[in-house]
């Protein structure tokens, strides 16, 4: 397994996205444990582009629950249908949230979150099993680039779950 992450610290999130897809789907290949992988994948996405919070939802017993992730601490367990989180998950739809504040339902784990982007997650089967969710402590930080990448590194998780 490589030690490190290679990527261009300089270069837009569009070839950041492109750099580190490729190394994230050796580090699964190379590791069939989940929750292993989930850490160091949410290792990489902090290391990359800094991002305030990235970590996982998983859903279990009928609802979401929190996995691994970087950033300060987070609600454990969110509704289906609540919050980004659960939205995202019931329609099985990105969702990106330019101001928190303006999101009917936000569910605020850190106040110092302003903008948040969520993707679905799906199992091998192709069923909705979890998300992917970012926030950053400033508004408007995520754009179509980041549900691009995002649901790129998410597709490549698809066949452990
Ligand atoms: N804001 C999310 C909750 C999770 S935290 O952002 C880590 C939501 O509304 O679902």
């Amino acid at each position: 397994m490589a030690d490190s992450v290679a990527f261009t610290a300089t270069a837009d999130r569009r070839v950041r996205y492109a750099e580190i897809l490729p190394q994230i789907e050796a580090l699964v290949a190379a590791e069939t444990d989940l929750v292993a992988n989930l850490a160091n994948v949410v290792a990489v996405l902090k290391e990359v582009f800094g991002f305030f919070w990235v970590g996982f939802y998983l859903a279990k017993d009928g609802e979401l629950v929190l996995g691994p992730f970087q950033g300060p601490l987070a609600c454990t367990r969110i509704a289906f249908g609540k919050g980004v989180c659960g939205q995202a998950f019931s329609t099985e739809s990105p969702i990106v949230v330019p101001n928190v504040d303006e999101f009917p339902g936000h569910i605020a784990c850190a106040s110092a979150s302003r903008s948040e982007v969520v993707v679905p997650l799906f199992d091998a089967a192709g069923d909705v099993a979890g998300v992917l969710d970012v926030d950053s402590d400033r508004l408007d930080d995520f754009s179509d680039v980041d549900v691009s990448g995002l649901s790129a590194i998410a597709g490549c998780l698809s066949k452990l779950i």
